[in-house]
């Protein structure tokens, strides 16, 4: 199992290129087999999960290859029905495959994901709305058994704006017989990139963006070409580095139209921050100023960038409130930034930082693909050496890290352990 060992302090400076978004890409990737063709995505960072979802495809008989950011999806059969609990465990977007196996084959089997790290992550808005379209559910030995004849488009409440039920919800629409109207849609950018990619391949969509989606269904999908929008939450990362170590990096190749509350809080800690429509300069204060952060669906500050943010105010000049509402335990980084010798205390889902003079650099364990980035923000200014075990979680969702970072100027080495 690989390691990261980063000698800090550091200040990075320089230009990043910011990948495209793995939480756009995976849509994409389930929406191919909504077309029995050959499909191309562009700009597809090659991370951990793409492989994961490349593996899901093979076990359904849908072979893909990955090269220089092009990923082709070969789409025109399908031999299998079944996700299996091996991949699903390990990525729970696995369940993206769900609604278009369904709506194109009228039958899917894909395990239940199960808990995770930091909660139960409860997947009944996804099965309501399948449900909703007129599949038939049953679990089954820890498995989902939807079956279903055409899809039949209907209104589709969702309780809370899930990303996922959203993103389930429109494939499976898209080739259901007549129009799905979903309501209380996540909002997300990532999911207006997935109603563009169904546009382009004939699907007719309004009102991605804003909290009613209506979905047109058809009888076929064409297959399509279409490129994945650059990641918010990478692209905010490094702009975390850049304000926790005082630097002065530019992000390339990102939107930060799609950022604004990231920005925000950005500045809030003394950040001056210069945008263009694709690029976005970051140059960090001598002092960071403490901030409240309250996490929310888009467009409020987004769950994904709350474990960075706080790694930034375990030394901000003061006391800082982090409020999760959307995963309200996902704080698993806290003990870790403890070790450092952040001051955090917890209480629900409720952490309040009181910022610090110095951190120190110590061994640490990565959770999860957030949490292990803040690890990285902490140890590039912690004095001394720090190891962060457990760095596939950070493979997950952040493409060639190690380098990016250390062309910026962190010391940062991959162990073999
Ligand atoms: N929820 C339910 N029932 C459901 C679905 C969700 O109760 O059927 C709850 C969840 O427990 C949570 C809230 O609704 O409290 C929002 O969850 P959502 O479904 O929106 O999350 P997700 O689709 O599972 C995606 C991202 C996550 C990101 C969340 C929130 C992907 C592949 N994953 O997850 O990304 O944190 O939206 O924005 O898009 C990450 O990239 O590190 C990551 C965890």
């Amino acid at each position: 199992m690989d390691s990261f060992i980063i000698r800090g302090p550091s200040r990075l400076e320089g230009s990043v290129r910011i990948s495209g978004a793995k939480n756009a890409m995976l849509p994409l990737m389930a929406a191919t087999i909504l077309t029995g063709g050959q499909c191309i995505l562009d700009n597809v960072p090659d991370l951990r999960d793409t492989r994961t979802m490349m593996k899901v495809l093979e076990t359904l008989g849908i072979p893909s290859s990955l090269e220089d950011g092009v990923l082709s999806i070969d789409a025109a059969s399908v031999t299998s029905f079944e996700a299996p609990y091996d991949l699903v465990r390990t990525m729970r977007a696995s369940i993206y495959v769900l609604g278009p196996l369904l709506a194109r084959f009228g039958k899917a089997r894909v395990s239940m994901p199960g808990g995770c790290a930091w909660g139960p992550r409860p997947i009944d808005q996804h099965l309501k709305g399948m449900m909703t379209l007129g599949a038939k559910i049953r679990i089954d030995h820890g498995y989902i058994d939807a079956q279903a004849d055409r899809l039949k488009g209907a209104e589709v409440i969702l309780t809370m704006p899930s990303v996922g039920a959203t993103v389930n919800i429109m494939l499976a629409a898209s080739l259901a017989d007549g129009e799905t109207v979903l309501e209380n849609a996540a909002r997300e950018p990532e999911i207006s990139a997935l109603a563009g990619a169904l546009r382009s391949a004939g699907v007719e969509i309004e009102g991605d963006g804003t909290s009613t989606i209506h979905i047109q269904g058809r009888d076929s999908i064409e297959p399509f070409r279409h490129a994945v929008i650059p990641d918010r939450i990478e692209a905010g990362t490094y702009a975390a580095a850049a304000l926790i170590t005082g630097g002065d990096v530019t992000l390339e190749n990102c939107r930060p139209d799609q950022m604004h509350s990231v920005i925000d809080k950005l500045e809030a800690c003394g950040a001056e921050v210069t945008v263009t429509d694709d690029t976005m300069r970051v140059v960090g204060p001598k002092k960071i100023a403490p901030v409240d952060i309250d996490t929310g669906y888009y467009p409020s500050f987004p769950t994904d960038m709350q474990a960075q943010m706080m790694a930034v105010l375990c030394i901000a000049d003061g006391a800082s409130t982090i409020v999760e509402h959307v995963y309200p335990d996902r704080f698993t980084h806290v003990p870790e930034l403890r070790r450092f010798g952040a001051k955090i205390t917890l209480d629900g889902h409720v952490a309040v930082v009181s910022g610090v003079k110095k951190l120190e650099g110590a061994p640490v364990m990565a959770t999860d693909i957030r949490a292990s980035s803040a690890l990285l923000l902490a140890a590039m200014v912690a004095e001394g050496e720090t190891k962060v075990l457990r760095i596939y979680h950070i493979e997950r969702g952040y493409e060639d890290i190690e380098n990016k970072l250390r062309a910026l100027g962190a010391d940062i080495t991959r162990v073999t352990d």
